[in-house]
């Protein structure tokens, strides 16, 4: 079975008090035994996530990388640092950063091909707009970026990725997906990913993210193609975040 993943995607918010906060209450907090958790932290906080969480339940993330190993790209933060800080997860493709900071599906494609040289799992995250889910192009988009990154992978190495499924409409609005809405979309893509290899579609974790919270959480996590949520908001708060874990098991 899949151990479900909830992952913690701060974004551009937190600070150094709130990195030791989290840490120190999940190393006393009781979670379910079969779930797994990982915040994503922005650059700066890594270090410090990376010894606050050793030997707790905290797995470290970060929310991008660069597409290059080394070298004069200033500004840029390579896969070699991140796995060196601790980090264990890195989102690529997240929506901000197709949108705001004109990653495209080559782009997101490189910088997975850069996590898994350097021993990271790369989280692929794929969403569809609220216009092209209106013009009934949801399956297209989100199958189309799913593509777009596995067709180039070898296959010994696309079971080392996760998903997330994140609706940009959902992201940040309070509008969430309905479990039904969001069950749909993930048959899809585990149905997709069938089409390389059944095992493969299998084992792989599927999370949800848009708006997740501790109070629509269980029902999201109920449906049989959810494995775990990608969280924003709900993420920068100590008691909304750990709802959220242990609504999980
Ligand atoms: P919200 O939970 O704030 O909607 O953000 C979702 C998200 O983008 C996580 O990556």
């Amino acid at each position: 079975m899949r151990t479900p993943l909830i992952a913690g995607n701060w974004k551009m918010n937190g600070s150094l008090a709130l990195v030791e906060a989290f840490a120190e209450a999940f190393a006393e907090a009781r979670l379910p035994a079969d779930v797994e958790v990982a915040l994503m932290l922005p650059f700066p906080y890594l270090g410090a996530g990376g010894a606050a969480f050793r030997g707790g339940p905290l797995a470290l993330g970060a929310q991008t990388l660069s597409d290059q190993p080394s070298g004069a790209f200033t500004g840029e933060v390579s896969g070699a640092m991140l796995a060196d800080l601790g980090a264990r997860y890195v989102l690529v493709g997240h929506s901000e950063r197709r949108t705001l900071f004109g990653e495209d599906d080559a782009a997101v494609r490189a910088r997975v091909e850069a996590a898994l040289e350097h021993g990271l799992a790369p989280v692929l995250c794929l969403g569809e707009t609220l216009e092209e889910r209106e013009a009934e192009r949801t399956e297209a988009v989100v199958l189309g970026q799913l593509a777009a990154v596995f067709d180039a992978l070898p296959p010994e190495q696309r079971q080392r990725l996760a998903i997330a499924y994140e609706p940009v409409w959902a992201i940040g609005t309070g509008r969430t997906a309905s479990p039904e809405q969001a069950q749909a979309v993930h048959a899809a893509i585990r149905a997709r990913l069938a089409d390389y290899d059944a095992g493969l579609a299998e084992g792989m974790r599927l999370l949800y993210g848009g708006s997740m919270k501790a109070d629509n959480a269980a029902e999201l996590l109920a449906q049989s193609d959810i494995d775990g949520g990608l969280v924003g908001g709900a993420s920068l708060k100590v008691d909304d975040f750990l709802a959220i874990c242990q609504s999980a098991g």
